[in-house]
């Protein structure tokens, strides 16, 4: 529908002409890469040199030839070509070394660290000399990299020298071989296809340039879940292609591995990892990966984790299973990533002690000082999985002796899937600032993961990006998140607002107004979509055993999947105290838990996730307004839903300053989210009216003086059903057209990828419960509403479920004047009418008089059964 909409306004020859053209090829320049963007520069000498022949300081080469030549057209406008041509001098790239070698002239910083850079220049006489100097080659790159970055109106400077702060600096693909991507929101994978890598691999290229850009050295391939079928003879050799192919940028590539990979594919009757023919399997698939890929990065391991096998099976801890793995990578550098993310998804609910944040750290703690040097435990930055917003897991205090990484998502999988704006770089600086008061002393994260603090020589951060073909993330502005997740892992004390303006100025326009507007929706992204989903520590209250995308408040309740928020009649939040509790708490160490312990010292942002409150507890701390709880989820959720309506007014302040085909492409996503969040606000204020019986102050909760039910229209064709969850549709009501609607797509409705992941869909409740179940299957649908108000202009909400099994037609007639008409063809998650795919589309400019009929027409399509919600008439002004 968003295409579709967009595309309304360009010319239908236009459209055939470009249909005949092949697709533009995926490049960086698409994301952040595109030097066109930049003006504000200082001429550089053009008489470029590499000291050096390796691959990667030509790729340095090529990047500086690159950006300084769009640089000269871009100038154009402000310098004359006789300006330009003046420049002489030379430009010499080189590392440390070969500087010393060949030009022992040139004084340079003797103690630069591998990835580390200097870079200076100097003007004598109308002759200047830039040096570009690394720790190694891909120092030289970074350098490279950060001398095209766009500054800010200070000017350029004379010398920068920068180092990165940690060595693990990688993405995660959660790629699978038939080309899907777990969690991936940005269609297939540009590596894989139909069980092959594919054959045009100028992709994943293009990808590493734009990793090696903002510092990242590492990128492990494959999902995490059900690794083995990369493991064989002929899969190695084509993943070596990858490798050469990233390798010119200094990426190296590694694999998740799966632990029962010897039974699964070699035929061993074990996989236990003592077991000697397991560790020689093993040691045959290390040997043979080195022969072809001698920089091979490593092994990402998830074991005993959602249905993964793990070391467990036979009484073994993962520090067995990862110690067999790293002593076979570590003659050849290669490292071992063991995730943390091992926990009980069969936990018993009714257990008041039973509790998944506890996992880790219970798991994990007896271990510390048990791993070989090259194993690095990879923890998810809360204790939970990626909510949007946790407390920094305790783990990261709790194994001083034992390299770490933070594992961050990139990819918005709770974070509204890239169809929501939610630039998540603020939630991690918190995370990467939080001070764990390990022994009492100074301990931030940043710190105890750059290996600083504990004096640990490995350590480092790792984004699960799932990039696709389809424009990386899938959005143009959810690439601000890629960009600054390596920012941060380069420097995490980089400001969230420095980074969003640099990326600003690299992608969009370093229009001062383009910059200030699109640096504010950014900022403001991630609070909103906070506020709309889930405040006060409640989690992202999201379908957890499906989508994980639209709303579905009691998703998390009464399984055993942990993610629970314990919310009753009287109360909400989960208590995870010493005293009374899971004692969770007592994880940390002791300054940190002595806050958390408290209701009063609890940040009000965590409350309900340390602390089960009355829905009467007030919230005392700054920016809380001493609101209740009740008070604080009604507001927040309308305050959410009110800025990301501010968005899309946001983006149209800039349009004229913006790319057309950039302004075009956002707007309709920007105004889909709106519609989303209006859906989320009702959803879980709905909710907790009715569980709480406490009324909104302010009486938006369950009130909708501007709504006519599709329910209480005159219906022909249509079925009135109940959705599940009740709360995801104005008072739990839609119609449906015909048989279609209690007919779900093959398949039913499984979560995305949840075979690999096992989710239990079975859960007591999740079924549909509809009425009709006998009418008879209808082709066409109408709901007719009578405008009884005073006359004026509106716009016109019409809340419709877009289901992804067709696309169905709708279409809006006033007084039997059709006025709009649209498919509802978005490929929206679930295939029941409910949160997930609840739209909305907006019909403006419609003038109303008292006995005026509103009429929506529908024609369902396969199992799309054109269900509708309500129409609702929005205040003005009209626009
Ligand atoms: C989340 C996600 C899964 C993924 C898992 C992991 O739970 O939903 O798809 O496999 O994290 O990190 O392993």
């Amino acid at each position: 529908m968003r295409l579709r909409r967009s595309l309304k306004a360009i010319p239908l020859l236009a459209i055939l002409f470009s249909a005949l053209l092949p697709l533009p090829a995926q490049t960086a320049d698409q994301a952040w890469l595109n030097y066109q963007k930049m003006n504000g520069w200082t001429l550089f000498p053009r008489n470029i040199r590499t000291l050096g022949s390796g691959a990667i300081e030509q790729s340095a080469m090529r990047e500086l030839n690159r950006g300084l030549g769009n640089l000269a057209g871009e100038s154009a406008a402000g310098l004359s070509a006789r300006a330009l041509e003046s420049v002489s001098g030379e430009t010499i790239l080189g590392t440390a070394e070969e500087f010393r070698k060949l030009r022992p002239d040139v004084r340079i910083p003797s103690d630069l660290a591998p990835g580390a850079f200097w870079f200076s220049r100097k003007d004598s006489n109308g002759k200047h000399r830039l040096l570009i100097v690394g720790g190694d080659e891909r120092g030289v790159l970074y350098g490279t990299f950060n001398l095209l970055r766009p500054r800010d109106d200070k000017g350029f400077p004379l010398e920068v020298r920068e180092s990165p702060a940690m060595p693990i600096r990688w993405v995660d693909e959660w790629d699978n071989i038939d080309g899907s991507i777990e969690r991936g929101y940005a269609g297939r994978s540009i590596f894989f296809d139909a069980g092959h890598v594919r054959p045009d691999l100028t992709p994943a290229t293009e990808y590493a340039r734009l990793l090696a850009s903002i510092g990242i050295n590492g990128c492990n391939l494959n999902n995490v879940n059900n690794a083995s079928a990369f493991f064989t003879p002929a899969m190695f050799k084509q993943v070596a292609r990858i490798a050469d192919a990233m390798r010119p940028y200094g990426v190296r590539v590694s694999l998740s591995a799966d632990i029962a990979s010897p039974q699964k594919i070699g035929g061993l009757s074990t996989f236990d990892p003592l077991d000697p023919t397991v560790q020689k399997w093993w040691s045959d698939k290390v040997s043979e990966i080195y022969r072809l890929i001698p920089d091979f990065g490593g092994f990402t391991v998830k074991a005993d984790s959602e249905g993964q096998p793990g070391p467990a099976s036979y009484g073994r801890s993962p520090a067995d299973a990862a110690n067999v793995l790293a002593a076979l990578l570590a003659p050849h550098n290669g490292v071992v990533l063991y995730r943390a993310f091992v926990y009980n998804h069969h936990l018993d609910w009714n257990d008041p002690k039973a509790d998944r944040a506890r996992a880790a750290y219970d798991i994990f703690h007896p271990l510390d000082g048990k791993f070989a040097p090259n194993v690095i435990i990879q923890t998810k930055e809360g204790p939970i999985d990626f909510q949007v917003r946790e407390p920094v897991s305790p783990l990261f205090g709790g194994i001083p002796h034992t390299n770490q990484a933070m594992e961050l998502q990139i990819t918005q999988e709770y974070l509204g899937q890239q169809r929501h704006l939610v630039y998540i770089a603020p939630m991690w600086k918190e995370v990467l600032d939080f001070d764990m008061r390990v022994n009492g002393a100074s301990t931030p994260v940043k710190q105890i993961i750059s290996g600083q603090s504990f004096h640990r020589p490995l350590g480092g951060i790792v984004g699960v990006a799932c990039v696709g073909q389809n424009n990386w993330l899938g959005s143009p502005l959810a690439l601000a998140n890629l960009y600054a997740f390596g920012r941060l892992a380069w420097n995490p004390d980089l400001n969230p607002e420095d980074i969003a303006a640099e990326w600003t100025r690299q992608t969009i326009s370093s229009d001062a107004a383009v910059v200030h507007t699109v640096v504010n929706m950014l900022m403001k992204s991630w609070p909103a979509y906070e506020n709309y989903t889930g405040p006060l520590g409640l989690q992202t209250l999201t379908d957890i055993t499906g989508s994980h995308y639209g709303p579905n408040v009691e998703a998390s309740e009464r399984n055993g999947w942990g993610q629970w928020h314990k919310a009753d009649h009287n109360g909400v939040g989960f208590d995870r105290t010493a005293a009374t509790g899971t004692g969770f708490v007592g994880q940390y160490p002791p300054e940190v838990a002595k806050i958390y312990e408290s209701e009063a010292t609890t940040p009000d942002n965590l409350l309900l996730f340390f602390h089960h409150v009355p829905y009467t507890y007030k919230l005392d701390q700054p920016g809380f307004g001493g609101k209740t709880v009740i008070q604080y989820l009604y507001d927040s959720h309308n305050d959410g839903a009110a800025q990301a309506a501010q968005f899309v007014t946001d983006w149209q302040s800039i349009q004229s300053k913006l790319d057309p085909a950039l302004f075009a492409d956002v707007l309709p996503r920007l105004e889909y989210q709106a519609g989303h969040a209006i859906v989320w606000r009702d959803a879980v204020t709905q909710y907790f009216l009715k569980l709480s019986g406490i009324p909104d102050a302010q009486g938006r909760a369950g009130r909708y003086p501007n709504r006519l039910e599709a329910e209480d229209a005159s219906l022909t064709g249509y079925t009135v059903i109940d959705v599940n969850p009740w709360e995801d549709a104005s008072h739990g009501k839609a119609v449906s057209c015909g048989e279609s609607a209690r007919k779900p797509a093959p398949g039913g409705d499984p979560a995305p990828n949840s075979a690999l992941k096992g989710h239990d869909l079975s859960r007591a409740g999740t079924a549909p419960k509809e009425s009709g179940a006998s009418a008879p299957a209808a082709t066409h649908c109408s709901a007719t509403f009578t405008y009884t108000g005073q006359p004026g202009a509106f716009n016109l909400a019409v809340q419709y479920f877009d289901l992804p099994g067709g696309s169905a037609q709708f279409t809006l007639s006033i007084n039997d004047r059709q006025t709009d008409t649209w498919s509802a063809s978005d490929h929206l998650p679930s295939q029941r009418p409910n949160g997930d795919n609840s739209t909305r589309r907006i019909v403006r400019n419609l003038t109303l008089k008292p006995g005026d009929t509103i009429r929506v027409n529908a024609t369902p399509d396969n199992s799309d059964p054109a269900a509708l919600d309500y129409i609702e008439l929005l205040p003005q002004p009209a626009n």
